[in-house]
């Protein structure tokens, strides 16, 4: 090693870095000294009709029935969420929360939903997501705000995409990958 401090450097880094245990395929973490990286890939199931439905509508403006982007429409839900994308596949999280059509231009959605993880190591802990969620563009960004245990001082942002959509029978699957940082204190 040309570079003594380096090298040090080098040694000292790999001590503290702990890759945890191979996990669940839809699951990644690596430990910095108190710091946590996750990686979280899954798929949420939206059924809005029919006797399994998961999401409901609580309140509309009086515009909202003439509205383009249905605005002042509010949702509430509990979606299962699964580690591949056919429904009848393991659940791994709830998400729980609400969207308010927020955009009078386009169809947007505010969002506040809460990610409750139900299986494998993080079984218990939450990440929550609040912002705008433009649903038709292809892939949207969402800030990852906070969270509970293991996602303690969570900071990070959430890519969601839809994976399919049956008009028909109003139900989607929506693809969510979520890079989360959180702290152990
Ligand atoms: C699907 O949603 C539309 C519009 O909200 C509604 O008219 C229709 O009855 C729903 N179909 C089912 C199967 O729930
Ligand atoms: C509703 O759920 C039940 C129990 O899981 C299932 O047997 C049934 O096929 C589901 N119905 C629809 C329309 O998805
Ligand atoms: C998750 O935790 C709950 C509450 O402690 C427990 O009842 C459940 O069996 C756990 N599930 C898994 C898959 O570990």
């Amino acid at each position: 090693m040309e570079n003594p401090k380096l090298g040090y450097f080098l040694i000292i880094s790999s001590m503290l870095i702990t890759v945890a245990t191979a996990g669940p395929t839809w699951s990644h973490s690596i430990r910095r000294g108190k710091k946590q990286i996750t990686t979280l890939h899954f798929y949420v199931h939206d059924v809005r009709g029919g006797p399994n439905a998961t999401l409901y509508a609580v309140a509309r403006a009086p515009i909202t029935a003439d509205s383009p982007t249905s605005f002042g429409q509010i949702n509430v839900f509990d979606d299962l969420v699964t580690a591949e994308p056919d429904i009848n596949s393991p659940e791994v999280a709830r998400v729980q929360g609400t969207t308010t059509s927020a955009d009078l231009r386009v169809r947007a959605v505010s969002m506040n939903i809460n990610f409750f993880i139900t299986a494998g190591e993080f079984n218990g802990s939450t990440i929550s997501i609040v912002g705008r969620n433009a649903v038709f563009e292809a892939e949207r960004e969402l800030p990852v705000v906070g969270g509970t245990r293991a996602f303690r001082n969570a900071r990070g942002y959430a890519i969601t995409k839809s994976y399919s959509n049956d008009a028909a029978t109003n139900y989607s699957v929506i693809e969510y990958t979520i890079y989360v940082t959180s702290t152990k204190v």
